[in-house]
């Protein structure tokens, strides 16, 4: 899409005014916010909705008669179909609610438990977040299974050819991020699953840093698991999705015992609750269940089509700008790339940048990412992350760039 056609799509004032926090000020400057790719800001309707149901229906779920119960039940039900329906998943069922994508990964990767043994491989990309590379270790190292890595080229993409040559009868289960958070780069996650189901192995693919941009199908992709947190989509943390097809679902053993996951419990023998409370035990984060619903709402109401051209657009000017200041380094340059840019300048702690900025009003995120292995990989301690949402606009990136040339200036 052209810039014009890109900027002219979103009413940015208006969406401006839709997050209550744009407005403030840090250390006397107006915030800017770049620091996306770590948490979206809330926009005022998911504030609502969390005042709305402390003030008017806070009550547990699946378990009471009365009016409150109910109304909690329906709306966190309701927040559940939501999810279905921008995931495309095929039944409400499939989706689960956890933690966070941490946890919906580390649910997944316990139930491989009973289903790995010595002479299997797992295989994970280089690129992965440590939410998604040590809850497989911590599998390898119960099951004996062999953890194997899909290694990643300069540009900061994978090597699909190595990842090929990987797919052999051995291979069980593949785990691989929609999109790099260190790095911003998209993955080619169905090529992936395709080569993986060829041999019968199962695909979870974490989907945290996509789901902010992209509006996944799982049916299409056929994922045989799909993770994402809901404070990355304009929800509130503390929340995590996971979907998982049914046939997996159901041969995965429960996660944690308790309240709510099971059918009958006696002291010699307890069955389990079907899909999804299977899955859900204890008293969940129902306020943010359905907090998590109105902000994908409110995502979806903008487009994610219209979100993704304007990012581009954004990503296309801050790189054209950051390229021009003398001794940058962009790490991860795919030619698919959501709106993230990790770079250094010269010898210049990532840190001592990041507290500059900092001062200056402008949030980055700086250090390693939780990604050791991306920042082994290119030698260096850590980097700047400059990570943009649909709510930036280029005056920003403007500030944001004048700062950073201050900020060099300062530190060489
Ligand atoms: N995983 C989040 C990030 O990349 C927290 O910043």
């Amino acid at each position: 899409m052209n810039q014009t056609a890109a900027t002219t799509v979103l009413d940015i004032e208006k969406i401006r005014n839709d997050f209550p926090i744009l407005k403030r000020k840090v250390n006397g400057q107006p915030l800017v916010y770049f620091d996306n790719a770590a948490t979206s800001q809330t926009p005022q309707v998911v504030i609502d909705a969390i005042v709305d149901y402390y003030a008017n229906y806070n009550a547990n779920i699946h378990r009471g008669v009365h009016a409150l119960s109910q109304e909690a039940t329906d709306a966190y039900e309701q927040a559940r179909k939501k999810i279905q329906t921008h995931l495309n998943a095929k039944e409400a069922y499939e989706i689960i609610f956890t933690a966070g994508t941490t946890h919906a990964i580390n649910l997944v990767a316990n139930g491989f438990r009973s289903f790995l043994k010595q002479g299997d491989e797992v295989l994970v990309s280089a690129l992965e977040h440590h939410s998604n590379i040590v809850p497989w270790q911590m599998l390898c190292e119960v099951t004996g299974a062999r953890l194997r890595v899909i290694p990643m080229t300069p540009k900061g993409t994978l090597d699909m050819d190595a990842f090929a040559k990987a797919v052999t009868d051995k291979l069980k289960l593949v785990f691989v991020n929609h999109v790099s958070n260190a790095l911003g780069t998209v993955n080619p996650i169905k090529e992936i699953i395709d080569q993986a189901h060829s041999v019968g192995a199962a695909v979870l693919i974490d989907g945290a840093q996509a789901c902010p941009h992209i509006k996944p199908d799982v049916q299409e992709l056929d994922a045989d698991f799909y993770v994402l947190s809901a404070h990355k989509i304009c929800g509130p943390t503390g929340v995590g999705i996971l979907y998982g097809k049914q046939e997996w679902l159901n041969k995965l053993p429960p996660y944690q015992g308790g309240g709510e996951m099971i059918d009958q419990v006696s002291f010699e023998k307890t069955t389990y609750a079907g899909l999804p409370h299977k899955f859900e035990a204890g008293t969940p984060n129902i306020c943010g269940g359905i907090a998590t619903g109105v902000g994908l709402d409110y995502m979806n109401t903008i487009g994610f089509d219209a979100i993704a051209a304007y990012e581009n657009d954004l990503l296309e000017y801050a790189t054209q700008k950051l390229k021009a200041i003398p001794g940058l380094i962009i790490y991860g340059t795919a030619p698919e790339k959501t709106a993230v840019i990790s770079f250094n300048v010269g010898e210049i702690h990532p840190y001592d940048i990041g507290t500059i900025l900092d001062k200056l009003g402008i949030a980055v995120r700086t250090g390693h990412h939780c990604t050791q292995p991306i920042m082994d990989y290119f030698k260096i301690p850590g980097t700047v992350r400059a990570s943009f949402a649909f709510y930036n606009t280029k005056e920003e990136i403007d500030v944001f760039v004048a700062a950073l040339q201050r900020a060099v200036m300062m530190l060489s």
